[in-house]
């Protein structure tokens, strides 16, 4: 069809627009249909192997906080999950569920560990010593009440992770563990705030309540170097 050579709209006249939009209508129709068994074929074989994999269960036996807790788990459960979804322990805190930030340690057979980065199953028979653990309201763990009276968190949210982890590295500087910057692994000097810095390390806050999380160590330790 010729243009009216009066029609000044970019588009033209009506009919060379109707047109248009049939061939794009029609154009969109077909490429769609000629999609669509393509898209059904990758679902296809994107489900298959899903729904082929069957769901494996086991009985795991921990014992939490002192009590023995039985629990029927999907293997792939970490114990993170174990403790807050199946527990309800949600004193253990979820962070970045990456081992990267330290909000979810725990004490398992007396070793602090990311509880995100561990299978339940890989711990039938461990003793776990969650927050809740540790010390009750009305009688705080030494750490947590230092952490109280040093101000050692703003939102708390790493405040578990950090009291847990810091409890179980104490323990390990009295058993002669050294950590990347101890300097003498001959003998064992006094406890530096060096130390504990680096070995607190994997334990983040994003508050930066750092200096007063050093203090509350520094008085559970009985002073620091
Ligand atoms: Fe486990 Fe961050 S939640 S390390
Ligand atoms: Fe908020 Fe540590 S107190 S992240």
């Amino acid at each position: 069809m010729d243009k009216d050579p009066n029609d000044t709209t970019p588009q033209g006249p009506l009919e060379t627009r109707v047109s248009r939009r049939k061939v794009l209508i029609a154009g969109t129709v077909s490429a769609a249909a000629g999609a669509l068994p393509a898209v059904a074929t990758l679902a296809g074989e994107a489900t298959a192997p899903t729904e082929a994999r069957a769901v494996v269960m086991s009985k795991v036996n921990l014992e939490v906080n002192g009590a023995a807790r039985s629990l029927d788990l999907d293997t792939r459960t970490t114990l993170l999950d174990a403790l807050r979804e199946h527990l309800r322990l949600t004193g253990t805190k979820k962070g970045c569920d990456h081992g990267q930030c330290g909000a979810c340690t725990v004490i398992v057979d007396g070793r602090r560990i990311n509880s995100c980065l561990t299978l339940a199953v890989m711990h039938e028979g461990s003793r776990v010593t969650t927050i809740e653990g540790l010390g009750t309201p009305e009688r705080l763990h030494p750490m947590q009440a230092a952490f109280v009276k040093h101000d050692g968190y703003q939102c708390g949210y790493c405040t578990p992770g950090q009291i847990c982890s810091a409890v179980a590295m104490l323990d390990e500087v009295k058993a002669g563990i050294p950590s990347h910057v101890t300097a003498d692994l001959t003998s064992r000097s006094k406890l530096s705030a060096v130390e504990v810095r680096e070995r607190m390390s994997g334990n983040i806050c994003r508050c930066g309540a750092y200096s007063n999380i050093l203090d509350a160590i520094d008085e559970v330790a009985g002073g620091l170097a």
